[in-house]
This record gives structure tokens, C-alpha cells and sequence, in this order.
């Protein structure tokens, strides 16, 4: 297994460019099993996600053909099946291919994603809203079965904007008879790709990216030129706490300021300049930073899946930082690492409190999800010595060439074998 080596103290200088949205890039992907033929896609990230929701479309039946960035996807041969449990509890955004199926085939079968490191995360609200659409759904031998003679558009409502809910239904819904109506649906930019991705090839949804999604079923979908997908608002938000954390100047390019709005402000607040710049945005320190007090919402508010890296810049921030964690239990796994490093971080409940020290010493720590792995590469960057950051895969599933884009702008960062 690879680990991600560290020697931290070097503020980052130069431009790092983004790469394309996962969260967008997968339930596109699942998308294109409503098309006739099939879609190319690009801006498509090169990760270990991207990889896994290629193998479960190719279950179906469906051909992947990937040039880079580039996919050439196939459906001409598309057909019913039953999504793999190896697949499924690898990669828990899976279970969005079940929409798109069921609409298609009026039948899916989907391994239950199981249990996921940072929390129960049900999906309820995805079951239920195909049930509105007139599915019926068995559970049974660890599977989850939803069948339908055929989907009649209804009204659902979310108890919480989900977004895999959101976007599983809105795939759903292209085939229903009549309109779909979703209410407190999810706001997310990756909700609105979704829909424009699935407009592009003749759809009919409105109102994605606000609360009221309407959908009118159409009969067949087919795409007609590439679709490009949205840069990675999270990757950006990262690199931009890099820039923050280490002191130094970064321009990330192909960022779009708008995705970014609530963790912009957070980090004005903290002291951090943002300013436009060429086709991207410039991070820089001029003076110190400030603490932060922030709290986890659904978009447009501050991204769950931004807070472990304001925390580690917060860690070696002088002052008291408060961070509310609202979106899922159980997403602080990073404070002990953190706290390895020398980080002095306490939790009450769902709020972090974080008292700034001067300075993180380098250790060995473990990655446990995601966004606690890309926490830790950036402790890493500022932490006295070296910090070897282990079972990195879980950063391989969301960051494209993370150690080669960080190192171009000055890190001292290699990955190796242990
Ligand atoms: C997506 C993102 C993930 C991000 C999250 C929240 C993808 C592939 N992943 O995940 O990176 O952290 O949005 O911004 O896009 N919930 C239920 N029942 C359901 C569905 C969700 O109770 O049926 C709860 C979850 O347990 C969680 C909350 O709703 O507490 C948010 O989940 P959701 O918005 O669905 O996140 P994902 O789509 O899984």
C-alpha cells in the first residue's frame, strides 16, 4: 500500500489547475444508461470512483472507452442487471444508476450499500421517492429490488435536500408518464450539471438548483456532442486552503467563484485575500490569519466536504476556531490524527473546538475517509518535520494527481511504497 510523504514549511507559490467534478462526473455517468446510444464525456477526473462506476455500468452491459479525461460511453448494449456488492460497498455513490435503471428497464436490482466511515448515511429518501413513481421496493439476501409495471410522475418530497435523492429521482422521473415534481430538492452545482447533462439530450427539467425540481417525462434521451463536466468545487476549495495554510500565493485556475460562494467568505473572515485572476481565482495571506467559526449546511452554506481542511488550517491558526459539523454524524475521524500532529482539538457533539498552536510536528497518520486524507496532506504542508500519511486510497478516490499538482507549486510531497 502507498503513503504520502510529507516535509512541511514550504509556502506554495505558482497555479494549480482543477480538475473536473467527481460528484458530477458520477451520476452523469449513471445518466447516460437513459441514452440510446450512449454519450462522450469529458473533463472526466482520472480516480479510483470514476474507475469503480465504470466497472458497475459495464455490468450492464454498457462499453467504457476512456482517452484521459475523455470517456467514450456505449449503451447500445445496455440491459437489466444487478449491481455488484464488490462495487456497491466500495463506492456508495453506486446506488445512483438505480434511478436511471428502473426508468429504463422498469426493474433494478443494487447490492445495500452497507455502512460507510463517516456515518449510517440511509437512503430512504431515494427509496421512497421510487416508490411515489409507482415502484415497488424488496429488500432481501442484501440487495435491494425496486420493480415497476410502469412510473407515473408524482409529487415527492424530501425530508432533507439530499443530493443523491435529488439526482436519482430526477433520472427516474425522465421516463415517467407526465410531471415530476421534486420540493426541497438539493441546490448542489452537481444537481445542475446533472440536469443540464440530461436537458442536452432532451430531457425537460426546470428549476434544478433551486428548491422546486419539475420534470415532464419524455419518451427517449440521445446525445448529440460531447458534454463537459463542471470543474471540482472541492478540489478547488482544497488547494485554496493550501494557499491559506502555508503562507503562500496560488492561482487555481478553472474554478468557478460561484460554486465557492459561503467557503470564499469563511476564508475572507480567517484573513485570506481571494482576488479574480486570469481564468481563476488568486489566494493569498498578506497578514495573519483570524480563527474561524463555521457550520456545515447543504449548498449554498458551507460544504461538509471542506470542513476537515479548514480544520487543519484552523489547528495552526492562534485563537479559539469553532467548526459544526450538521450534514453527517460521525465526520470528525480526522481530529485524532490532527491531534497526533499536535493539533489540540476537543468535540462536543457535533461541534469541533480547535485552540490554534503554534506549530503541528511531523508524524505517522492514517487516512480514514476523503476529505480527513486531504486534512492531513495539508497539516502535513505546514507541520514541523516529516508526516507520512497512510492508507492513502481513500484519497485516490477523490483527488486527481493531488502529490504531482502540489509538488509543481513548491511542496515537498512524494507518494511511496510502505
Ligand atoms: C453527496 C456527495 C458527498 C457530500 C454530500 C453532502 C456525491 C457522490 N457525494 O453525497 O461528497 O458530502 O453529498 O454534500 O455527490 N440522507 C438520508 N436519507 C437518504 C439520503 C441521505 O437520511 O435517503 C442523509 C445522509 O445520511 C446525510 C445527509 O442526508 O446525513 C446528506 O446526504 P446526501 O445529500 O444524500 O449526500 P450524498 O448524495 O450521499
Amino acid at each position: 500500500m502507498d503513503r504520502i510523504v510529507i516535509e512541511g514549511g514550504v509556502p506554495l507559490k505558482g497555479g494549480i489547475n482543477v480538475s473536473g467534478s467527481k460528484n458530477a462526473a458520477l451520476p452523469i455517468m449513471a445518466a447516460t444508461l437513459l441514452t440510446e446510444n450512449g454519450c462522450e464525456l469529458t473533463n472526466v477526473p482520472e480516480l479510483v470512483d470514476i474507475g469503480t462506476m465504470s466497472k458497475v455500468l459495464e455490468s450492464f452491459g454498457v462499453e467504457i472507452f476512456r482517452e484521459h479525461n475523455r470517456l467514450k460511453i456505449n449503451t447500445a448494449g445496455v440491459k437489466s442487471g444487478a449491481a455488484p456488492y464488490d462495487l456497491v460497498r466500495t463506492m456508495r455513490a453506486s446506488i445512483c444508476v438505480m434511478g436511471p435503471m428502473l426508468a429504463r428497464f422498469q426493474k433494478v436490482v443494487v447490492s445495500l450499500p452497507g455502512g460507510c466511515a463517516i456515518g449510517t448515511r440511509p437512503i430512504n429518501l431515494h427509496l421512497r421517492g421510487f416508490k411515489a413513481l409507482g415502484a415497488k421496493i424488496e429488500l432481501g439476501n442484501g440487495y435491494i429490488e425496486a420493480r415497476a409495471r410502469k412510473l407515473v410522475g408524482a409529487k415527492i418530497y424530501l425530508d432533507f435536500p439530499s443530493v443523491g435523492a435529488t439526482e436519482n429521482l430526477m433520472m427516474a422521473a425522465c421516463f415517467a408518464e407526465g410531471e415530476t415534481v421534486i420540493e426541497n430538492a438539493a441546490l448542489e452545482p452537481e444537481v445542475v450539471d446533472l440536469a443540464n447533462f440530461l436537458n442536452s439530450a432532451g430531457a425537460k427539467i426546470s428549476g434544478a438548483g433551486s428548491s422546486t425540481v419539475n420534470i415532464q417525462g419524455v419518451n427517449k434521451l440521445s446525445c448529440h456532442k460531447p458534454y463537459k463536466i463542471i470543474p471540482d468545487r472541492i478540489e478547488a476549495g482544497t488547494y485554496m486552503v493550501a494557499a491559506a495554510i502555508t503562507g503562500g500565493e496560488l492561482v487555481i485556475n478553472d474554478i468557478v467563484a460561484e460554486h465557492l460562494d459561503a467557503h470564499i467568505n469563511s476564508l475572507k473572515e480567517a484573513g485570506v485575500e481571494i482576488t479574480p485572476a486570469g481564468r481563476g481565482l488568486k489566494v493569498s495571506l498578506p497578514d495573519g490569519r483570524h480563527p474561524l467559526n463555521l457550520k456545515t449546511h447543504p449548498y449554498p452554506g458551507f460544504p461538509t466536504d471542506l470542513q476537515a481542511q479548514m480544520m487543519a488550517m484552523a489547528s495552526v491558526t492562534k485563537g479559539t476556531s469553532l467548526i459544526t459539523e450538521t450534514i453527517f454524524e460521525n465526520r470528525f475521524m480526522h481530529v485524532a490524527e490532527l491531534n497526533r500532529l499536535g493539533a489540540s482539538i476537543s468535540i462536543n457533539d457535533k461541534m469541533a473546538i480547535i485552540e490554534g498552536v503554534d506549530h503541528l510536528s511531523g508524524a505517522q497518520v492514517m487516512a480514514t475517509d476523503l476529505r480527513a486524507s486531504a486534512a492531513l496532506i495539508l497539516a502535513g504542508l505546514v507541520a514541523r518535520g516529516k508526516t507520512f500519511v497512510r492508507r492513502v486510497y481513500h484519497l485516490d478516490l477523490g483527488y486527481e494527481k493531488i502529490e504531482e499538482k502540489l509538488a509543481a507549486v513548491g511542496a515537498r510531497i512524494f507518494r511511496e511504497g510502505e
